[in-house]
C-alpha cells in the first residue's frame, strides 16, 4: 500500500535488520530522513505483547525520536548546511596509526588520491582530489562512533574494534591488510588452564577476552589495560594476557608465549545505516572500486 502511495522508491526492504527488543513477532521497520544518520522512526508489529497487559490483540507501533528530528530542523535553518552536497558527499573515517598506510595506499591504487597526500600533518580532515571524497582520521574506537551516527558515511576499521566495542552500521568488506590475531599469551613455562586460584587476564580487550574466557567456561578476573599489555605478566600484575599478535615480535622480546590463537583479524569496511539507503549510488561505486582493486591484490598473490 505504500508503493501505492507512491512511495515505492522510498522503501528498502533489509534483511540484515533485526531489533533487539525480543517482543516483535513480524516486521521491523525504521524510518530515515536525509540530513540525520540515526534512524528518526523506529518500530514493528508485536502479535503476543499487549496480552501481558490483559488485552490480547495483534498491534504495531513505532516511535519517533524528537531529539534527533529536531536536530534536523536546527540543521536546515543553518545556512551553511548544504543538503545537495551532503547528498553526494562521502566521508570517510580511517584509523590512526597501522591501518592509516594500508588504506591511503588502497585509496591510492585506485586513484583517488594522488601523490604524496600522506604529507599531512596535524590536519585531520581532508578533501580528496576531485571534492567527492573526505576522509577523516581517527582513533579505532572514533571510527565506529563517527560511523554508527553518520558523521562519517564510511569507515575503515580493524576487526578487534569491532569485535570490542560493538554498534550498529553495516560491516560489509573484509579489506584483507592490518592483518593480526588475538593470542593468549603467557609467560613462558606458566599454566593457566590449571590450578585453583582465578587467574588474572589483562587486557585491552574486556569484552573479548570475557567473551572468549566465558566460553571456556573459566571464571577469570579481567584488567583494563590500556597499551603494552605485554608489561602486565612482567609486573605480576597479571598471570597472562589477551591482545594482538602481528609479527609476534613483542611478545618474543617480552618472554611470553602464545597459549591459544582466538580469532584471526583483519581490516574492515563498515558503513553507516542512513548513508547506505541515501547514498547507495555513491557507496555501491566505491565499494565496487575497492574490490575490483582488491581483486587485482589477490590475484597479483
Ligand atoms: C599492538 C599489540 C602488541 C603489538 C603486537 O600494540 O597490542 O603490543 O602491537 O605486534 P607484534 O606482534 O608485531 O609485535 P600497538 O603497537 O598497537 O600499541 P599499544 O600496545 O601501545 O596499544
Amino acid at each position: 500500500s505504500l508503493s501505492n502511495m507512491g512511495l515505492e522508491d522510498q522503501i528498502i526492504i533489509d534483511f540484515g535488520l533485526v531489533n533487539q527488543a525480543d517482543y516483535y513477532s513480524s516486521i521491523v521497520f525504521r524510518g530515515y530522513i536525509r540530513s540525520v544518520g540515526e534512524p528518526v522512526l523506529s518500530g514493528g508489529r508485536y502479535d503476543h505483547l499487549l496480552k501481558d497487559f490483559g488485552y490480547d490483540v495483534p498491534a504495531i507501533g513505532f516511535a519517533f525520536n524528537v531529539d534527533l528530528l529536531s536536530l534536523n530542523i536546527l540543521k536546515k535553518l543553518d545556512d551553511t548546511y548544504s543538503a545537495e552536497r551532503a547528498n553526494t558527499h562521502l566521508r570517510i573515517a580511517l584509523t590512526k596509526g597501522r591501518l592509516e598506510e594500508d588504506a591511503v595506499d588502497l585509496f591510492r591504487a585506485m586513484g583517488l588520491v594522488d601523490g604524496p597526500l600522506l604529507k599531512k600533518g596535524r590536519k585531520l580532515l581532508l578533501t580528496l582530489p576531485g571534492g567527492e571524497i573526505d576522509i577523516v582520521f581517527a582513533k579505532a574506537a572514533d571510527v565506529i562512533t563517527y560511523v554508527e551516527h553518520g558523521a562519517c558515511d564510511l569507515g575503515i576499521v580493524g576487526m578487534d574494534t569491532i569485535m570490542e566495542s560493538g554498534g550498529t552500521f553495516y560491516e560489509v568488506l573484509n579489506l584483507g591488510f592490518g592483518k593480526c590475531k588475538f593470542v593468549l599469551a603467557a609467560p613462558k613455562g606458566s599454566e593457566i588452564k590449571n590450578g585453583f586460584k582465578i587467574k588474572r587476564i589483562a587486557t585491552k580487550y574486556p569484552k573479548v577476552a570475557g567473551d572468549y574466557f566465558e566460553d571456556q567456561g573459566m571464571d577469570v578476573e579481567i584488567i583494563k589495560i590500556e597499551g603494552s599489555v605485554e608489561l602486565a605478566p612482567l609486573l605480576t600484575l597479571a598471570d597472562a594476557i589477551v591482545d594482538i599478535m602481528e609479527t609476534g615480535s613483542t611478545l618474543k622480546a617480552n618472554g611470553l608465549v602464545v597459549l591459544q590463537e582466538i580469532q584471526d583479524l583483519s581490516a574492515r569496511l563498515i558503513v553507516n545505516e542512513a548513508s547506505m539507503k541515501f547514498k547507495k549510488r555513491e557507496i555501491d561505486g566505491l565499494i565496487q572500486g575497492i574490490e575490483k582493486e582488491l581483486g587485482v591484490r589477490y590475484a597479483a598473490d
